[in-house]
């Protein structure tokens, strides 16, 4: 019990309560505030959670599902920006993945709404995508479910356009399953992976060199570590003494340094991204992908 309250805790800013669920009804707490139930030997605890998760806001999961399966021409119009930068969650997975075989099975660490986990679907029999959002997770099962979902494109302020999320044909919907979960203590089950995708994570977690150390489990010998990140360090993420490298050291040499005793870096690359908040606002990126192999 304690565990999991730690982990809502290390998430959110403010105080967690405690309180026991007697008498009490969900109308008695703010919107935005979560609820985890959990139960103790006779008793129901319900703790209440102050949200402020950005990615549990309806703004960003309008973001999210534009950056992950709008066209083209839905995220940009005619506005002059990168193309290249387009489509990165497709492009996280086909620019880094290497040879799988058929019977292969993935996991996609920080998958948001989804779009990388079931590209990876394209390579591997089975994919389990996980994230921290449970807004995500919903609308990414509802992909899964019903194969589109309907959002919003921002224009300008208030203004808003239709817009629906759809999984791209020649992708068995199948063979992606979705759950909630922290990256940073996954369930022990997981492990022996042929590939983990973690696309532009480790620089929002509050401690990356726990997942770091979880990976040689993860995956399997021969198997593949697909990273990107664009190293973007904010200490609303990460505790600055977090921060990979530091003091002359680059964080992509810490990255080295962590991951060489139980990986052989195959390759590198700049992969650009652009996430659009309205018609004329776009957070630009470029994150470096790279491949592991598992020794
Ligand atoms: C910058 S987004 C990247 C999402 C996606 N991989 C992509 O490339 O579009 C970071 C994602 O990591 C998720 N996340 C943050 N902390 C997490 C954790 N401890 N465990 C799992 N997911 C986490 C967030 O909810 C968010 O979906």
């Amino acid at each position: 019990m304690v565990s999991l309250l730690t982990a809502f805790k290390r998430r959110f800013v403010g105080e967690t309560s405690c309180s026991l669920a007697s008498g009490l009804s969900l109308s008695d707490f703010p919107s935005n505030f979560a609820f985890i139930r959990v139960f103790s030997g006779e008793y129901l605890y319900l703790f209440s959670v102050p949200v402020t998760n950005p990615y549990e806001s309806e703004k960003i999961l309008a973001e999210y599902l534009l950056f992950h399966y709008g066209a083209d021409d839905e995220i940009l119009g005619k506005i002059p920006g990168p193309r290249e930068a387009l489509s990165f969650p497709r492009r996280s997975v086909s620019e880094l993945i290497g040879p799988m075989q058929r019977d292969a099975c993935a996991l996609d660490l920080g998958c948001a709404v989804g779009r990388s986990t079931f590209e990876l679907a394209r390579y591997a029999a089975s994919v389990t995508g996980i994230d921290f959002s449970a807004s995500f997770i919903a609308a990414a099962q509802e992909l899964k479910t019903a194969g589109q979902i309907e959002s919003s494109r921002r224009i300008e302020g208030d203004l808003t356009a239709p817009f629906t999320a759809k999984v791209p044909a020649g992708i068995d919907p199948s063979r992606v399953t979705f759950e909630t979960g922290d990256a940073t203590i996954l369930r022990p089950d997981l492990a022996g992976f042929d590939a983990v995708l973690a696309a532009n994570l480790i620089c929002r977690l509050p401690e990356p060199c726990k997942f770091l150390d979880r990976l040689p489990q993860l995956i399997k010998p021969g198997g593949q570590l697909l990273l990107t990140t664009p190293f973007t360090w904010l200490e609303e993420f990460t505790p600055r003494a977090n921060w990979l490298g530091g003091d002359g050291l680059r964080s992509f040499d810490a990255l080295k340094d962590i991951l060489s005793p139980h990986f052989e870096l195959q390759m590198s690359k700049d992969l650009p991204f652009l996430i659009r908040e309205h018609e004329r606002k776009f957070q630009y990126g470029v994150a470096l992908g790279s491949r592991w192999l598992r020794r």
